[in-house]
């Protein structure tokens, strides 16, 4: 019987985290403690070797020339002068450019991971302000970027789509979101809430985000014969093979990409159009190009996190419980790309209410794609939701914390199934105790220290749970009693290869320092992304059936002379780097002794990520509760967030460093879509006018506040080893918490994004 054929309920007992049927289910230790990142030595170091370091003979270096209209076609190109310029190899156009077919888009094609479906360099026709319209080569980066600006360009201007507002109006319904339906309708919505006595019917706004991963997307390629390398930044190692072999007409095996460290991804590291630039200019250039984006290349070729516009309404009775939960709203998208931003799934999970609306709509607008960035969706739909709220609670007269008490539901809103593990009131109860919440003044403005004042605030996080099936993982024990994982999965930082390393040494009953982690390279095992919270159950669940795998083997290997002679497997425990019948400590057999014994060097096996029935049967999602304190400056509106709080329920917590990590990273990020992050798109030409770190305000250490984080590390009993997702949930809720606090401490409630002093005034 494959896992295919199993019921949910037998796939999913197989994962109860402390034992059932499971023989390996890790009793080690490893699991669970604050084991430092595997690769942080090498990464403080400077040993880590990223895309745009990677050595090459007689490497040379790429630079783009973008478009500077939204929509047309190029008119005149002058490249002689790029072409005369010092140390330049070749100027690459769409005169010049070989053959490519448009990539397969992400989300329409499952094996797929491309931005847009647009075609790369192949005609004069132009799709956003920034499109790239050559790529000059030469034999140094200074010289690459110097040539470029010697590129003359003149276009033919057609009309553009750039006016969020215009585009609303002709909107129209995406296909799906993420695979779920854009309109869900459970009752009369609009008649309950116009029969309900307490009614808010709020719009939200949120603007475009860019994508600031510290480290700025970069290719290093070269070509082998027919053969292709690509050392690179990618979440999406396989999914990046397969469009790239897609656009070349190639087959997959005959390309190899190597991306061992990624300085940050969220969501933005998979195949643009840099990657099959660059692969072309090395194929014209006859020798290995190096295309590392500039920070401005980053604003203009990588898509983000687009506008929103969201309504929000609820009706409410006097007790507190919810007659209609209405979440409607468009968000700007283009037409050859499939990213809706999911704002309304929030909405979908989180509240008990009578009757529940969403509706999504998307805006096609001329611009770069717009893609998956930390959250997309739930970071700015949960924005909109729990600033509504908030607004509700204060209509009620009540405590946020306690209205949301009063509409939690028993099960899914709208799918009607259970939930595997919802612990959002503990998450509550656990993080009000802690940061003081029954401090806080419930009137607004009540709180002032000198010329500040001082406020709180509340929101709830949530992000899906997924997984993803057939990631593949193969586990190799060494008669030197070492065990190589070797899976090609991503390390962005996050901990993945230190996560998975005590995840694999637990199961084994190895000590993490005997268990090599092998990641990041397309020759391994082939694995799924690093995207949607996803790659830890993915990867626990090919692990899980990796081992069990290597156990059969292991016993079949011991045969008749071992003292595991005549066990099976469920009577048989991974312990001190061996195998040992579970109810006497005598009957042990190292893995280097069965090995030893049979003969053999080395034992492997594979496993493979099963289809995720667990959510086919179970509401399952990651849950949180963001606290805030603000400290608004009455003069001059000056927004400080003093304090901040998250209290995360995400399952079993497999590892509280990296946990914490990734969730204080997630709530930062957050504090930059509250309060300063805005890409300024001009909608009289589609051109991002703020495209540095200069102009585009991330939060820097200042605005940083100690971030304390919280866990109820109660494992879901229907995720692998009980843990669900905890990589995008940190962004989700954080923008609300802060409004909601900056609403708290002035009585001012802002509905958009950034919160920035101007608005306060
Ligand atoms: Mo995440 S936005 O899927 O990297």
């Amino acid at each position: 019987m494959t896992d295919l054929q199993k019921t949910p309920e037998q796939t999913a007992t197989r994962w109860t985290p402390d034992g059932g049927r499971d023989p390996l289910a890790g009793r080690h230790g490893a699991i669970g403690t604050s084991l430092p990142r595997i690769d942080g030595p090498l990464k403080v170091r400077g040993e880590a070797q990223f895309a745009a370091e990677v050595p090459a003979d007689r490497l040379a270096y790429a630079a783009l020339v973008t478009s500077t209209i939204a929509r047309g076609a190029i008119a005149t190109l002058d490249t002689a002068a790029a072409e005369a310029a010092p140390g330049v190899v070749l100027v690459m156009t769409h005169r010049n450019a070989p053959r490519m077919a448009p990539p397969a888009v992400i989300m329409t094609d499952p094996r797929a991971a491309g931005a847009s479906s647009l075609p790369i360099m192949q005609d004069a026709s132009i799709h956003w302000n920034g499109e790239p319209v050559a790529v000059v080569v030469a034999e140094t980066q200074e010289q690459a970027d110097h040539a470029a600006s010697l590129v003359r360009v003149t276009y033919r201007e057609e009309p553009a789509s750039l006016s969020f507002e215009r585009a609303i109006a002709v909107g129209r319904h995406p296909d799906t979101v993420l695979g779920e339906p854009a309109v869900i309708e459970t009752g009369d919505a609009e008649t309950a809430l116009r029969n309900a006595p307490h009614r808010i019917d709020r719009v939200y706004r949120t603007p475009r985000h860019s994508h600031s991963a510290i480290e700025p997307h970069a290719v290093t390629v070269w070509w082998e014969g027919g053969d292709l390398v690509l050392h690179d930044a990618t979440q999406m190692l396989h999914m990046t093979r397969y469009t790239i072999a897609g656009v070349f007409g190639m087959d997959e095996e005959r390309i190899r990409i190597h991306s061992p460290y990624v300085g940050g991804g969220f969501g933005s590291k998979g195949p643009w159009s840099h990657h099959f630039l660059a692969i072309a200019a090395a194929k014209l250039a006859g020798r290995p190009v190096r295309l590392a984006l500039s920070r401005g290349d980053v604003f203009r070729v990588i898509g983000g996190r687009t506008t929103t516009e969201q309504r929000v309404a609820l009706g409410a009775r006097d007790d507190g419980t919810l007659a209609a939960l209405v979440h409607t709203g468009t968000a700007a998208m283009t037409t050859h790309n499939n990213c809706p931003e999911q704002f309304t799934f929030p909405a979908r999970h989180l509240y008990a209410a009578d009757t529940i609306r969403v509706e999504q709509r998307v805006a096609d607008i001329d611009m770069v794609a717009n893609t998956f960035m930390r959250a997309p969706g739930e970071s700015v739909g949960t924005f909109a939701l729990e600033c509504a709220i908030d607004e509700m609670a204060g209509e009620l007269g009540l405590d946020p914390i306690e209205f949301r008490r009063r509409i939690e539901p028993e099960t899914d809103p709208t799918s009607g199934r259970p939930f595997s593990s919802r612990q959002l009131l503990k998450a509550y109860a656990d993080g009000a105790e802690r940061f003081g919440w029954s401090r806080r003044a419930a009137a607004p403005g009540a709180v002032r220290d000198g010329d500040w004042l001082v406020g709180m605030g509340v929101a709830t996080a949530t992000y899906p749970y997924y997984r993803m099936p057939g990631g593949r993982v193969r586990i190799t024990l060494g008669r030197d009693g070492r065990a190589v994982v070797a899976v090609a999965a991503h390390e962005m930082g996050m901990g993945t290869a230190t996560v998975h390393t005590q995840v694999v040494a637990d199961r084994l009953g190895l000590s993490v320092d005997r268990v090599d982690f092998q990641h990041g390279d397309t020759a391994l095992p082939a694995f799924t992304m690093a995207g949607g919270s996803s790659q830890t159950a993915t990867l626990a669940a090919a692990a899980h059936e990796a081992t069990l795998a290597l156990l059969e083997e292991l016993l079949r290997l011991a045969g008749n002379d071992s003292p595991l002679a005549g066990l099976t497997v469920d009577e048989v425990e991974a312990r001190d780097g061996g195998l040992g019948h579970r109810g006497s400590r005598e009957r042990f057999e190292s893995y280097a002794s069965i090995l030893g014994r049979a003969g053999r060097e080395e034992v492997g096996a594979e496993g493979e990520s099963p289809m995720p029935t667990e959510t086919q049967s179970f509401s399952m999602h990651s849950y949180g509760a963001q606290f805030c304190e603000v400290r608004v400056h009455a003069v001059t509106g000056e927004i400080r967030v003093s304090r901040f709080l998250g209290s995360f329920d995400c399952g079993r917590i497999l590892n509280p460093r990296t946990a914490a990590s990734q969730f204080r990273g997630g709530i930062i990020m957050g504090l930059g879509l509250a309060l300063t992050e805005e890409t300024q798109f001009d909608e009289r030409n589609g051109r991002i006018m703020n495209p540095s770190l200069a102009e585009y305000h991330v939060p820097v250490h200042m605005d940083v506040p100690e971030i304390d984080v919280i866990f109820t590390d109660i494992p879901d009993p229907r995720a692998p080893l009980g843990a669900r997702g905890i990589g995008e949930i940190g962004i989700t809720g954080v923008g609300a918490a802060v409004a909601n606090a900056v609403h708290n401490a002035t009585g001012r409630r802002i509905r958009e994004l950034p919160i920035t002093l101007d608005k306060l005034l």
